[in-house]
C-alpha cells in the first residue's frame, strides 16, 4: 500500500518567487533563519576541513555538550549517551516513530501542525489522528483532547513552540498532557526544535513532566545551521540503545563536519541571542502592523518565528491567495493548507526570520495591497 504524501506548497511558492522577474522578493515562506551559522562554528569547520579526513562518527564531545546545554537551560541531568545525533530533527522524528511504533498505531497531533508530521506518519503506515485546534487553545493540543480520544492513541506528538503558530503550551497543560498520556499508555514525542526562540518567557521541556518522553531537537533554528543537517533524538534511558541501533541502520551518522561545528555553536550564545532580538523586533512590528490591514485574528506567537494569520474574510483558497500576493507585492508567504488540510485554506503563515529592514519593507508593500482587497 502506497501512502498518499501531500506536497509542501510553500515550495511551490518558493519556485514561483524564483521565477518572478523585476521584483526583489521578500522570502517569508520558509521557516529558516536568514543568518548563517555562528562565526565560531564556521571557523571550526574551516579548520576541520584542512586537518581531518572525516568519517562515520558520533561525537561524544557533542553529546556531552548537549547534556551541559540541558543542564544550563532546564536544570536537568541527562546521560550524554541518551542523545542520538541525527541529520536534523526530520530523521529524529522518523527514528522515534519507526523504532517504537508499529504499523497501524494511532498517533495524535494538533491540526494545524508541521506538514511533515502527517506525511511521515502516513509514509510509515502509522495513522495520524489529527485534532482540530482553534483559537480557544491557541491552536495547541490540550490534555482534554487526548482524554477524549477513543481508543487511546499509542503516541502523541506535541510541539511547543509550534509551527505554524509559534504558540507555547503552558507548563500546567504540559503537565496535564504528560499525566493523561501516562494514564492512557501513550508515548509522547515532543518536538522542541524552536526552543531558544521565545519572546514571552522560556519554553519548558516535556522531559520536566514526563521523563519517558522522546524529545526532538535541532541545530536548524536557534543555532541558525539549517543546511548543516544536525539534530538529535533525546531518547528515554531504556530506549536509547534501540534508537541508536535504528539510527545506525537507517541513517548511519550525522555529518562529521557539522558535529564539530555544532559543538562550537552551543557556546555562541551572544551571537545567537542577537538573532532572537531581531526576531522579537520583527514580531512586534508585524503584530502592530497586521491589525491595521484588517488581519487581527492571530494568536500572538510566544516563540519560533511565525505568524499564522486568518485571512478567511478575504479568501477560501490560501494557495491562490499566496500566489497572488507574491506576484503583486513580492512578499512570499506559506499557504495554510500546508499545515491544516481542513481549515488551512483560510490561513497564511509569515516567517519573520528575515532582517528587520525586510520586515519593514514587507509591511510597506502589504499595506496598500490588503487595503485594496475584498473577498472575490
Ligand atoms: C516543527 C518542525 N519540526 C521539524 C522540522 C525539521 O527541521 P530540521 O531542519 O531539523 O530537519 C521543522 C522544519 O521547519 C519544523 O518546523
Amino acid at each position: 500500500m502506497l501512502a498518499e504524501i501531500d506536497p509542501f506548497y510553500a515550495m511551490e511558492i518558493n519556485r514561483l518567487a524564483h521565477r518572478l522577474t523585476g521584483k526583489i522578493v521578500i522570502h517569508m515562506e520558509y521557516g529558516q533563519p536568514s543568518t548563517g551559522a555562528p562565526k565560531a562554528a564556521i571557523a571550526c569547520a574551516h579548520q576541520v576541513l584542512d586537518s581531518d579526513g572525516m568519517g562515520y562518527w558520533e561525537s561524544r564531545a557533542l553529546q556531552e555538550g548537549l547534556a551541559a546545554h540541558y543542564r544550563r537551560c532546564y536544570g536537568l541531568t541527562i546521560a550524554p549517551e541518551r542523545f542520538i545525533l541525527t541529520c536534523g530533527a526530520s530523521p529524529a522524528l522518523v527514528l522515534a516513530l519507526s523504532a517504537f511504533f508499529a504499523p497501524g498505531d494511532r498517533i495524535a497531533l494538533a491540526r494545524p501542525g508541521y506538514v511533515a508530521y502527517r506525511n511521515v506518519l502516513k509514509a510509515l503506515h502509522l495513522v495520524p489522528v489529527e485534532i482540530g485546534c482553534g483559537p480557544e487553545t491557541r491552536y495547541q493540543l490540550a490534555a482534554s483532547h487526548i482524554e477524549m480520544l477513543e481508543p487511546a492513541p499509542q503516541g502523541v506528538i506535541v510541539a511547543s513552540p509550534a509551527n505554524p503558530t509559534g504558540t507555547i503550551i503552558p507548563d500546567a497543560e504540559l503537565q496535564r498532557i504528560a499525566d493523561v498520556c501516562r494514564a492512557r499508555g501513550c508515548m509522547v514525542i515532543s518536538d522542541e526544535i524552536y526552543h531558544g526562540l521565545t519572546y514571552t518567557g522560556p519554553a519548558a521541556t516535556m522531559l520536566a513532566f514526563d521523563p519517558n518522553a522522546f524529545v526532538i531537537g535541532s541545530f536548524s533554528k536557534y543555532f541558525s545551521m539549517v543546511a548543516w543537517r544536525l539534530g538529535w533524538l533525546l531518547a528515554p534511558e531504556d530506549k536509547a540503545e534501540r534508537a541508536r541501533a535504528f539510527c545506525g541502520n537507517m541513517f548511519l551518522t550525522a555529518p562529521s563536519l557539522s558535529q564539530h561545528a555544532g559543538l562550537e555553536a552551543l557556546e555562541a550564545t551572544d551571537e545567537l541571542e542577537a538573532h532572537v532580538d531581531v526576531y522579537r523586533t520583527n514580531r512586534d512590528l508585524l503584530l502592530k502592523a497586521l491589525p491595521r490591514f484588517g488581519l487581527d485574528r492571530i494568536a500572538p506567537p510566544d516563540g519560533a518565528f511565525y505568524l499564522y494569520v486568518d485571512v478567511g474574510h478575504l479568501t477560501d483558497d490560501s494557495l491562490a491567495f499566496c500566489k497572488q500576493m507574491l506576484m503583486d507585492t513580492g512578499v512570499a508567504a506559506a499557504p495554510g493548507i500546508d499545515f491544516d488540510p481542513v481549515d488551512g485554506r483560510h490561513f497564511i503563515r509569515f516567517s519573520f526570520a528575515v532582517s528587520t529592514a525586510e520586515t519593514e519593507d514587507a509591511i510597506a508593500r502589504l499595506q496598500p495591497w490588503f487595503a485594496a482587497r475584498t473577498k472575490p
